[in-house]
């Protein structure tokens, strides 16, 4: 054992190192296809750091367990430097939701940024508006990853890390909660009904057909929103009333809608005053989480219509 360790610590050609241990030992792994390991293996920004390596070898870490364990822990590797719960200290090791994406200091932030490639901007495709939907300091509800992805119950789930490189965007009920032409969400099916049927677009980056951005009664049905393209989805007139002006307000009967109009003297805030108020000449969210929340905030209700 004491000869084989040796040997794996060079940096030389696996076949050569599994030539030498088929000799010693039977039992030992089938050859992986990388090398062990080259300088920088524990530099992030060596081309050679682990991470990379890992990245290169399909995410799975299949091979890395097949010497540093099952657990993560050593394995076939007697020397301390085989233990990855060295620096990987949380409970699930390397497994931690936040190793591959998200913020790698903190274990509650597991979505991009950090994008899979590293990104950590908003224009990059794997990063994207995760934060606006996610965190604190946008204009609605929080959005749930559930509501963009299926999580993995574990690291090893089905779907997790498939054949497609690419993250799959698989959207949940809130996109497609329903409005129709009744007032109240006690749905009358004899009316016309707006039941959206979101799709993302994997070439442009964009999401069409969401109730979140537009599709609902008077929305803005046609709205097409940029996942990559900065604050342009979270602006006034984007999802309901008019995008170039930023006017919000929904269509009214003279736009084939059924929004009551604005007569002077009112504002949004007169019927819809938990949600937003007229401030220094423009209108803000005062509650975002009664705002794209699913229902309608009126008055001082809050219905489903
Ligand atoms: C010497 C400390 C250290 C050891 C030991 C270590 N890691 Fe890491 N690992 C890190 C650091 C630090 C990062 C994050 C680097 C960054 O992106 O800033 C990381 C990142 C990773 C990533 C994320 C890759 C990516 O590109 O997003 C994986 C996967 C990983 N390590 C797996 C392992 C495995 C498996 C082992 C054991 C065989 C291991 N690590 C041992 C320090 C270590
Ligand atoms: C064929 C066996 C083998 C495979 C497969 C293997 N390693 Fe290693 N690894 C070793 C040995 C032996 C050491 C200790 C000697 C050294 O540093 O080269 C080591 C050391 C390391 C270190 C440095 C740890 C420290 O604390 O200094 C990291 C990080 C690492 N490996 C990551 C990985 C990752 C990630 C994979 C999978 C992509 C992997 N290894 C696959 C044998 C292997
Ligand atoms: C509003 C929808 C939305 C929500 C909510 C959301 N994501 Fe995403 N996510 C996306 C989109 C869009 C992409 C980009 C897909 C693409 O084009 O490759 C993405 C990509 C990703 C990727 C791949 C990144 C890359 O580098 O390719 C990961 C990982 C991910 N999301 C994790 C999460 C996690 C974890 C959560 C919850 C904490 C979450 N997402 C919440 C929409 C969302
Ligand atoms: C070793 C790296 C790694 C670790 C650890 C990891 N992921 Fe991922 N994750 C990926 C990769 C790679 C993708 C995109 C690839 C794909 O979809 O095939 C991804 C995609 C995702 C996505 C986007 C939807 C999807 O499946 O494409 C979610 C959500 C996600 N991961 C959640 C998690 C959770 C929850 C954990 C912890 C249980 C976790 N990840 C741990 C590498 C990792
Ligand atoms: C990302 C899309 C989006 C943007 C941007 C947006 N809204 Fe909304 N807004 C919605 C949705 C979705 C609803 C709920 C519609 C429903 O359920 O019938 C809504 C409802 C409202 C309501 C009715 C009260 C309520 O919350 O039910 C007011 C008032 C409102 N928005 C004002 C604004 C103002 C002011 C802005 C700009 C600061 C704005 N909105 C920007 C999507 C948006
Ligand atoms: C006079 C009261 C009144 C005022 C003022 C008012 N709303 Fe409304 N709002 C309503 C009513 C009633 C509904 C339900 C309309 C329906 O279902 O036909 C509604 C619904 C909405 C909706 C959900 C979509 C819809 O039309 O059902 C949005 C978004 C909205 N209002 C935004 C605004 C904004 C933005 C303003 C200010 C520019 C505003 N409202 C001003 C009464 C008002």
């Amino acid at each position: 054992m004491k000869k084989i360790l040796f040997i794996l610590s060079f940096t030389i050609p696996l076949f050569i190192i599994f030539i030498s241990c088929s000799e010693i030992n039977k039992d030992l792994p089938a050859a992986p296809e990388i090398n062990i390991h080259k300088a920088g293996i524990k530099d992030p920004n060596s081309p050679n750091f682990h991470g990379r390596l890992v990245a290169s070898t399909d995410w799975t870490m299949v091979e890395c367990k097949k010497c540093h364990g099952a657990d993560y822990k050593g394995g076939i590797i007697t020397e301390a430097n085989g233990n990855c719960f060295t620096c990987h200290t949380q409970s699930a090791g390397p497994e931690a939701c936040n190793t591959c994406h998200g913020d790698f200091a903190d274990p509650t932030k597991i979505a991009p940024p950090r994008a899979l490639d590293g990104s950590i901007i908003s224009s990059s495709r794997g990063v994207g508006a995760h934060v606006k939907h996610l965190y604190a300091g946008n204009n609605g509800k929080k959005v749930l990853c559930n509501e963009c992805h299926i999580i993995p119950a574990s690291f090893l789930s089905e779907g997790h890390l498939d054949n497609n490189p690419r993250s799959e965007v698989i959207f949940g009920s809130f996109s497609k909660t329903l409005t129709n032409e009744s007032d109240t969400r006690d749905y009358d099916y004899s009316l016309p009904l707006f039941s959206p049927n979101p799709s993302y677009d994997y070439e442009n980056n964009s999401c069409a057909n969401t109730y979140c951005h537009g599709y609902f009664k008077n929305g803005n049905l046609d709205n097409i929103v940029s996942f990559t393209s900065g604050s342009e989805g979270g602006k006034c007139g984007s999802c309901h009333g008019n995008k170039d002006t930023g006017d919000p307000l929904p269509k009214t009967q003279q736009q084939g809608g059924s929004h009551p109009s604005l007569v002077s003297g009112i504002t949004c805030q007169s019927c819809h005053p938990t949600v937003v108020a007229f401030i220094n000449g423009k209108y803000e969210i005062i509650d975002s989480s009664k705002h794209i929340n699913g229902l309608l905030n009126i008055f001082d209700q809050e219905r489903n219509y």
